[in-house]
């Protein structure tokens, strides 16, 4: 079943991208452990490497709002090719939940194109269970 909900909030959060540099405007939004939806778009800087990818952005609006795990991520970008998320992300996503987090990949549009576990996208990963 296709989570409409989670991608009308990415798609609503990449209106708000602010994306002078680059022009590739970003949404996210994710699913908390209590069915809560946090969005986020990208904010970009610039001295450009400061930039906040749309994802950073959710998961800090699920932080500041208390939730604490994310049980699945949607991301919508401009253009044809679904955006996965980058390096950063992964990991950054991966702090907040475990393999088996959903990462749906949409078009422009908002039709969802790949499906993903966060497992595939960041293998063997390190993770907060390593330090405990
Ligand atoms: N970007 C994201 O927001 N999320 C991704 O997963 C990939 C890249 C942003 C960062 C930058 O503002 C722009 O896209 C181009 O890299």
């Amino acid at each position: 079943m296709v989570p409409r909900d989670l991608i009308d909030a990415a798609l609503m959060a990449q209106k708000h991208a602010y994306a002078p540099y680059s022009r590739f405007a970003v949404g996210a939004a994710l699913r908390d452990e209590r069915n809560r939806i946090h969005a986020g778009c990208n904010v970009e800087n610039a001295a450009f490497p400061e930039a906040i990818c749309a994802e950073a952005a959710a998961l800090a609006a699920m932080i500041v709002a208390g939730g604490r795990r994310c049980v699945e991520v949607a991301v919508v970008a401009v253009g044809d090719r679904p955006v996965t998320p980058c390096g950063g992300c992964r990991q950054k996503l991966r702090e907040f939940g475990a393999d088996d987090m959903i990462i749906l990949l949409c078009d422009a549009a908002g039709e969802p194109r790949r499906t993903f576990r966060l497992g595939d996208l960041l293998p063997y990963s390190f993770g907060p269970e390593n330090l405990a």
